[in-house]
């Protein structure tokens, strides 16, 4: 008998290509900015150019003489429509409690003062800059070093916060033969999606959807509900394709509601689609950050003291902080550690989550220091994090569910030939061109949130998948609906994924790297229920050759249900015995630590992340070992990147390609946080002044000429049943470090203060 064929099943890990890559070559994907509403109003954005004091008068005669201008908001006009809603750190919803058009009070330079709606984008932005504004003007404290700003304690910011801390720090540095000792800073930065910050409103009746790229459908859904004063039912979030967001769009900013208005007040949908620069200060940033790392080694490398002072800016109403010491204390072995993180309240908008925001400014200085520390103990940088592993965290003792540092930087080692570096600064040449190799760690939170999803599978043998999880380009449709082919062996192409609707079960925020790990996870469970009420009828029939197993070990593979002794049936005459339709199965999956409630709360779009270093029992972390090298010219000082490698174990991997796509993403942020991108203010009016594409840099493919990754197998059961630890942040972490140790090794320069730039080296002694 001949068998015909299965059909091909993509198996966990396979490089399946994305299951949205044609929608997204050819335009069928739709963004936050492409629904086709009928007749709509479009607003176009007025924003302060003053960073602190009053608006004194408004004169709108002439933006109102605009032909196709219907109606401007200002705060003149507005009449309490808009509640305020807590701060995300207070448990609200909000990216900034700054409320623009509340008050005539400016808060920061380019905060929201007026919205001008039109009959086209063209009238708008017309009457925009026809609006005529006077301001009574204070001086702004732009941030670091400027007279007038504040300076907290985190743990007074925040009853949240902690500053973990061991044994006596500040003695044992005293005592210690080896020191380092020094100061490092990080700049501002802006995520700059290609995607524009856009916002659709339309009601119908009391119905509100909102068409906005986000990162997290349920909480924007609930919180515009609470700004507007409306029950959650009633407001529907569609975000399915995000033209990039690396943070920008995890928590709701104030646009959303001011259009939400503008369309309830003009009876007309409402479209705003924000410039490149007004980006800037509508929505978040990472902001700029300094630090003070102390470390105490012995003769033979061994940490005995470290101490990690870090210090951010924020705004003046928000204490919005990263407290990367977290991580920072908790990456080696050492008795006694110290750690304090102060935050800087400035005449700026509030700073938010960014592609890693704790680990990203607070790994650089460590990083970096830990290769000062190999230099003055004349040790490899890789053996210096050897004698350092460790398979418990040294502030409480807790083991680390697995841990594969070394091996990352074995492997990565290997790959890129570390054995031909000469370790004697400037030693390495190429005529005119010094060569620089570099390494550091990476270290990322293993992080996952209460999860719900609905899987359905028919008797046709198609699937569908539907959580309010998210896809902001990492590859979340592929991996999740990966998971379900294989738990319900029907092909890859046959599962219809749909992500991005407050409509659909909530699913957490995409942040954090957790989607892939809270998601897969529940989407699992679904599955299995549907493949457990099909096995179960199995067993129990008459016409079954299946019956009288245990339903357990039978499974879905290949179109058919199959028994342990590889036996089975078709999945068509198995479902039968259950449905004529289809099977529909809706999980809940609540991973450990984040508390009783926590799917409650997930419906009220309020999510908590639990891993990483906040667990009571256990810590879990993914790890990473990154490797740059850079070429310097000796005369123009000019600094190229011709290679980066990184070397990572996360758990299972989900799909090596979009997950090696996702890290060498990664791992060119990196890159670019070392050497290109900074947001410059110009501190006499607290403003940033490069705010466009242009000016604000990021690396094009001549600036990184090879990026590499290596993924090192590694298997943890403990952090969740998939044994998924999440990779979405883990590439761009450390690679900073690596980048300014690698420029150190070339040149014999240290620089501590990020962005490295040409400039940095033209006075520079030795070179
Ligand atoms: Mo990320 S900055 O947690 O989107």
């Amino acid at each position: 008998m001949t068998r015909s064929a299965e059909p091909a099943v993509v198996r966990l890990g396979d490089p399946a290509n994305r299951v949205d890559a044609q929608a997204k070559v050819t335009g069928a994907a739709r963004y936050g900015s492409d629904p086709e509403v009928a007749r709509p109003v479009f607003a176009f954005l007025a924003v302060s150019p003053i960073a602190r004091g009053q608006i004194t008068r408004i004169d709108d005669r002439q933006a109102r003489a605009v032909p196709g201008v219907l109606d401007i908001l200002t705060h003149e006009n507005m009449r309490g429509e808009i509640r305020p809603v807590k701060f995300i750190s207070d448990g609200g919803y909000m990216g900034s409690s700054i409320m623009p058009l509340s008050s005539p009070k400016v808060l920061h330079a380019g905060q929201i003062v007026a919205v001008v709606l039109a009959d086209s984008f063209e009238a708008a932005r017309d009457g925009a800059h026809r609006l005529a504004i006077s301001y009574a003007e204070e001086t702004p404290s732009p941030g670091f070093d400027s007279e007038g700003v504040e300076v907290v304690a985190g743990a007074s910011a925040s009853k949240e916060h902690q500053d973990p801390k061991v044994g006596d720090a500040e003695a044992a540095f005293a005592a210690a033969p080896v020191k380092i000792d020094a100061r490092y800073s990080t700049p501002t930065q802006h995520h700059n999606p290609i995607e524009l910050f856009t916002t659709t409103c339309a009601w119908d009746g009391d119905k509100l959807t909102l068409w906005e790229s986000s990162q997290n459908v349920h909480s924007f859904k609930n919180g515009l509900a609470q700004q507007l004063g409306i029950a959650a039912e009633n407001v529907r979030v569609i975000s399915p394709y995000i033209g990039g967001a690396f943070g920008s769009r995890g928590s709701l900013t104030q646009r959303s509601a001011l259009i939400a208005v503008a369309a309830k007040r003009l009876g007309r949908p409402v479209k705003l689609v924000a410039s490149r620069d007004q980006g800037f200060t509508i929505a978040s940033y990472r902001a700029e950050t300094r630090h003070r790392i102390r470390i105490g080694a012995d003769q033979d490398g061994k940490l005995q003291s470290l101490s990690h002072e870090g210090f951010e800016v924020t705004s003046r109403p928000d204490p919005y902080m990263v407290s990367g010491t977290d991580a920072s204390t908790r990456l080696y072995a050492c008795p006694n550690v110290a750690s304090s993180v102060s935050i800087v309240h400035a005449d700026r908008s509030t700073p938010g989550f960014m592609r890693a925001p704790p680990e990203v400014p607070y790994l650089f200085p460590l990083e970096s220091a830990m290769d000062e520390l190999a230099v003055a103990l004349r040790m490899d940088p890789i053996e210096l994090r050897r004698v350092n592993d460790t398979k418990t965290e040294p502030i409480k003792g807790l083991p680390y569910t697995s841990r594969s540092l070394m091996a990352c930087f074995d492997e990565g080692a290997k790959a890129f030939d570390w054995g031909r570096r000469n370790p004697q600064p400037g030693s390495m040449r190429d005529g005119d061109w010094l060569i620089g190799l570099g390494c550091a760690a990476s270290m990322y939170p293993t992080q996952m949130g209460a999860a719900t999803a609905r899987v359905t599978l028919t008797i046709s043998g198609t699937a569908k998948v539907q959580t309010a999880a998210h896809d902001i380009g990492t590859g979340a449709y592929t991996v999740i609906g990966m998971i379900a082919a294989e738990r319900l062996g029907v092909p890859l192409e046959k599962v219809d994924v749909q992500l991005g609707d407050s409509d659909l079960p909530p699913a957490p925020g995409a942040g954090g790297s957790n989607t892939t790990a809270s998601v897969c996870n529940v989407v699992a469970k679904a599955c299995d229920e549907i493949r457990a009420r099909i096995a179960n009828a199995a067993v129990a029939s008459q016409d079954s050759n299946l019956k009288a197993q245990d339903p357990k070990a039978l499974r879905l593979s290949g179109g058919r249900l199959i028994g342990p002794d590889g036996d089975g049936e078709e999945l068509q005459t198995a479902m039968r015995r259950v449905s004529n339709g289809a099977i529909e199965a809706y999980a809940e999956n609540a991973p450990h630590g984040v508390g009783p409630d926590a799917i409650e709360r997930l419906y009220r779009g309020s999510q908590t992340l639990a891993g990483g270093a906040k667990l009571q029992d256990r810590i879990q972390f993914a790890f990473g070992a990154e490797f740059v090298e850079l070429r310097v010219h000796r005369l123009t000082r000019e600094i190229r990147c011709p290679r980066v490698l990184g070397a990572f174990a996360a758990g299972r991997i989900m799909n090596m390609k979009t997950a090696s796509s996702q890290l060498m993403g990664g791992l060119i942020w990196g890159v670019s946080s070392a050497l290109f991108e900074s947001t410059e203010m110009d501190r006499r009016q607290a403003r940033f002044y490069n705010t466009d594409l242009a000016e604000y840099l990021v690396p094009v493919n001549a600036d990184i000429l090879a990026a590499e990754v290596i993924i090192v197998p590694e298997e943890d059961h403990e952090v969740n049943e998939l044994g998924i630890k999440g990779i979405g942040e883990l590439g761009n972490v450390g690679t900073n470090a690596a980048v300014a140790n690698a420029l150190f090794h070339a040149t014999g320069v240290r620089i501590r203060n990020l962005p490295i730039r040409l400039d940095q080296l033209l006075g520079a002694e030795s070179i």
